[in-house]
């Protein structure tokens, strides 16, 4: 253990951990970061197999993003949101909402002319993490639905296996017991889906087809069709309630759905978005029609990639209604009136641009689809090799398999994720889900010694 981690383990908490497993496993002490490489003091190279909590799209120190953001603080760095405006933050809601509308990326390109271009989606919120992102949608629908005169409208529906994040609210519409188990006597009760629909992806015979579970997911939403507010979900990909798949036919029927019940859609894209999914928006592989996307939400939230992982920023995409239900004399006490200190900050809004102006670039989502074959096939050939290893699954830059026939107290996944450090990749398996989530820059060289560490790193601990 060098000086700088031992230092540390004796001040910083870290997120997320059982501050005793640092003992055996301790964090590693980072001097550098380039493309989907991670440099410890040690001289040690680790590849970023989960693009540091799924984030870092364009990979470490892209010069692309770093040079917007040099250039944005050499103007200013950041100004209250409350009452200024500026051209890049106008233009990043332009862009966003072009793209988050379905038009083609030649319309929000960085050469694009500027302007407001039609669809569902039509203004944009910000604020500076994924939690607060979905805090700010669930508010935004619940007083929106009382502000229509609907008051009794004050639950919330949302799916099992879902996670939208750490605060009491996202909490109470997420279904990760290990996440929530200690505040459950702060949460709000809500509604949660059962028998979703699951695919392996797209390759899955059933893709684009939830007719067989949809029947029964009606009939759960039914007795809560006059009171609910809004469902949200993570479209297709729930992150981490186990890299698990959903089917996009599903998130059609949900839009049919919530049309005729008068509830409101919230799409969490934090982590399927921007790519991730083979598709802009993962909302998007539901197919799309002259008006635009099928499976349109009322209410988008971005984060994570919208910066490609440089700087923190979110984001809520809405629909003219919503934000019309805001709109009136401030004496009729209607207004919005939530406010982040680092909402909107220009350094983020600088470096989201640029990641717009890369993810523009032509035939970006067809290398990534086509990677992410790659990288699942790989993962489809380790599952074969070891007996234990199953459930391969994937969509996007995304392949994940289970380790079956263990007890939660071997902490298998656990031992993985330390062999596999110890053979040069960092994964964090959920539990006894096993994924690679790594930068969407990654090269075919680089899958394979992705792919060489964690079949070591099997080879070591199944
Ligand atoms: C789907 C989803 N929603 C919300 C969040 C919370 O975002 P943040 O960690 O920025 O609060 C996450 C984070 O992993 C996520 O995956």
């Amino acid at each position: 253990m060098d000086d700088v981690v031992a230092a540390s383990l004796e001040v910083f908490f870290h997120p997320c951990a059982q501050m005793q497993d640092m003992h055996d496993l301790p964090p590693l002490d980072i001097v550098g970061a380039e493309g989907v490489w991670l440099t410890c003091r040690d001289g040690r190279r680790i590849i970023d197999g989960i693009a540091s909590w799924w984030c870092k799209s364009f990979g470490h120190g892209h010069p692309h993003l770093l040079a917007a953001l040099h250039r944005q603080a050499d103007a200013f760095e950041h100004v209250i949101a409350a009452n200024t405006t500026h051209a890049g933050l106008v233009r990043l809601c332009q862009r966003l909402l072009a793209m988050a509308n379905g038009h083609p990326a030649a319309r929000w390109a960085a050469d694009a002319p500027a302007g407001k271009l039609e669809g569902a989606l039509s203004r944009v919120f910000l604020a500076d993490n994924g939690s607060t992102a979905v805090e700010v949608a669930l508010k935004m629908a619940l007083q929106a639905q009382s502000q229509w005169g609907h008051p009794q409208r004050s639950e919330f529906a949302c799916l099992q296996g879902g996670y939208h994040g750490e605060t009491v609210g996202t909490l109470s519409v997420g279904d990760c017991a290990m996440y929530s188990q200690p505040f459950r006597s702060k949460l709000f009760p809500s509604v949660r889906l059962h028998g979703l629909p699951e695919r392996s992806g797209e390759a899955d015979s059933r893709w684009l087809d939830a007719s067989a579970e949809w029947p029964a997911i009606e009939a759960q939403l039914a007795p809560h069709a006059q009171r609910l507010a809004a469902i949200v979900y993570e479209p297709v990909l729930q992150g981490a309630g186990g890299m698990r798949i959903i089917d996009p036919d599903f998130l059609r029927r949900l839009r049919g759905w919530a049309d005729a019940h008068g509830v409101l859609l919230i799409a969490d894209e934090i982590a399927s978005g921007f790519g991730r999914c083979g598709a802009m928006l993962a909302s998007h592989l539901a197919g799309s029609d002259a008006h635009g996307p099928l499976a349109a939400p009322d209410l988008c939230c971005l984060s994570k990639g919208l910066t490609g992982g440089v700087i923190p920023l979110s984001a809520v995409l809405l629909r003219e209604p919503i934000y019309q239900a805001f709109w009136d004399d401030y004496h009729t006490g209607k207004s919005f009136l939530h406010s982040n200190t680092w909402t909107a900050h220009p350094l983020a809004i600088a470096v989201a641009n640029a990641v717009l102006d890369l993810c523009a670039q032509e035939r970006w989502l067809e290398g990534i689809q086509q990677q992410g074959r790659y990288l699942r096939a790989g993962m489809q050939e380790l599952a074969e090799a070891f007996s234990c290893c199953g459930s391969v699954r994937g969509v996007g830059m995304m392949a994940a398999m289970e380790l079956q026939g263990f007890s939660a107290q071997e902490r298998k996944g656990r031992q993985l994720f330390k062999a596999a450090l110890a053979h040069g990749a960092l994964l964090r398996p959920l539990g006894d889900t096993s994924y690679l989530f790594p930068p969407l820059t990654i090269s075919t060289q680089e899958i394979d010694q992705l792919h060489t560490c964690l079949r070591q790193a099997c080879r070591d601990v199944l």
